[in-house]
């Protein structure tokens, strides 16, 4: 064994030593070189095998991931047409019977509206892929809450045009309420690739379902003030210009209404879309402002407050989430039909863009100032200047064209707004006044 060691690593170099071998060594590095031969192709063999496991798996979390198989059977199909099914007592409006399909039901926007549906008797079904964007348990909540009012939330995703084919095909549904999406302005930088999947490709597969479906169901779905982008005429008003996007947030959403506008165009789908200013309220959302300077405050951690170009306080048009839930059902009750078939268009549909906020911005310095006064606690702030990531120094909405069309009407301020959130977030977090629990 020494020997042959030796001779296969010699300590001088090779050519000496192998020569002394002579005709054996030739036949003992012959067969070395056989067995490793072998060798290397059963390891080419392993390294293939896991290969193509690995790509086995990573197609499976993917496919998992945006494609949840847990759907279809007939007690699925039986579940969807009770949710969908609307209980208004025939003739009570002339809107009796409605019932809608909302994507992102499980989000802070679309549980509120799938709920506010549901109680005024029309049929809801949710779809939502409850991603990891943020605390998925708090999505898993509001699912909750919702099936406990007889709303079944598909656990999907938009992009799965076969899901929405099925969806279609048990349920003849009047409206889609298009919430779904990736939101946010900052992740962006982090997570480019959610916003395309969410923003973009899944609103071209569920317009693609609409306009296939028969009769074409009239969609009302979420824009956003974010699409004002650099525009500094205040109040913004939707005849102003939105070609200069501050973020691919904005971008995105901006792609969506000329996205929206040529299938209302070619197939004759009716559209409306909705450009929401900071939305808040209970069951929000926890990467916005409001909830994450709430959690901070409350476990005594500081806040990071953002400041805009020459110490100019940044200013939001905060929206109360139940006057945003009388707009998305305002529209949904004043939408035209669309007037396609089979995807065939019979005549113009309507397509309509209006602003949805409360025309009173606010400092984010007095938002603190609101959330210090109805938490009793006072917040360590951490001011710095506003880092160039897509966020915009301020909103403001005028919102004549939704009133006139929508009698929309927001009568909710922010201090009684958050007046509401801090008490729904005290309870919904087990915090009981005066006691230390979670803090
Ligand atoms: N909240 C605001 O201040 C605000 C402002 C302007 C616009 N908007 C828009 O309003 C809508 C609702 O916002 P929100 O605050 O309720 O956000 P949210 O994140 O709470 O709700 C969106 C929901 O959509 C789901 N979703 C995302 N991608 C999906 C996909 N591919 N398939 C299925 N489900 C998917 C998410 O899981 C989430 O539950 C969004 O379109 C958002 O862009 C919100």
């Amino acid at each position: 064994m020494r020997a042959l060691e030796d001779e296969l690593f010699p300590s001088t170099p090779g050519k000496v030593k192998i020569e002394r071998a002579g005709g054996a060594m030739n036949r003992q590095l012959h067969r070395c070189f056989a067995s490793t031969s072998t060798m290397f192709l059963w390891a080419l063999f392993l390294v293939a095998m896991t290969a193509s496991y690995l790509s086995f798996q990573s197609f499976v979390d993917t496919s998992s991931k945006y494609f949840q198989a847990s759907w279809g059977g007939l007690h699925w199909e039986r579940q969807i047409r009770a949710s969908a099914a609307p209980r208004r007592p025939p003739g009570s409006s002339p809107n009796a019977g409605i019932s809608v399909l909302v994507t992102g039901a499980a989000g802070f926007v679309g549980a509120h509206c799938s709920l506010a549906l549901r109680k005024r008797g029309d049929g809801v079904v949710g779809i939502d892929n409850f991603n990891a964007y943020y605390d998925p348990s708090l999505k898993k909540a509001r699912k909750s809450l919702l099936a406990s009012h007889g709303v079944y939330v598909v656990d999907g995703d938009i992009n799965d045009a076969r899901l929405l084919a099925k969806l279609f095909d048990v349920v003849p549904f009047t409206h889609v309420l298009h919430l779904a999406a990736q939101a946010g302005v900052r992740y962006a930088m982090e997570n480019p690739s959610s916003y395309v999947h969410s923003n973009v490709a899944g609103l071209v597969t569920l317009l693609e379902a609409c306009k296939s479906a028969d009769p074409q169901p009239a969609l009302v779905w979420a824009s956003s003030s974010s699409v004002y982008g650099l525009n500094d005429a205040v109040p913004f008003s939707e005849s102003h210009r939105t070609d200069r996007p501050a973020s691919l947030y904005a971008a995105t959403k901006k792609a969506g209404e000329e996205i929206t506008h040529s299938y209302n165009h070619i197939y004759g789908l009716s559209v409306t879309g909705l450009r929401f200013f900071t939305v808040y309220g209970p069951w929000g959302r926890p990467d916005m402002a409001y909830f994450s300077f709430t959690r901070n405050i409350l476990q005594g951690k500081p806040i990071t407050v953002y400041r805009g170009k020459d110490h100019v306080d940044l200013a939001r048009d905060f929206t109360y989430i139940d006057d945003i839930v009388r707009g998305c059902l305002g529209s949904l009750d004043t939408a035209g039909r669309s007037t396609g078939s089979g995807g065939k268009k019979r005549g113009p549909a309507p397509y309509r863009i209006f602003n949805l906020g409360n025309t009173s911005p606010v400092t984010v310095p007095t938002l603190v100032a609101i959330l210090e006064k109805h938490l009793r606690v006072k917040a360590r702030k951490h001011v710095v200047e506003m880092p160039g990531n897509g966020d915009v120094p301020f909103t403001h909405a005028n919102i004549s064209l939704a009133r006139h069309h929508l009698g929309y009407k927001p009568t909710t301020n922010l201090d009684a707004g958050l007046k509401k959130f801090v008490k729904w977030y005290l309870s919904y977090y087990g915090y009981t006044r005066g006691s230390s629990k979670n803090l």
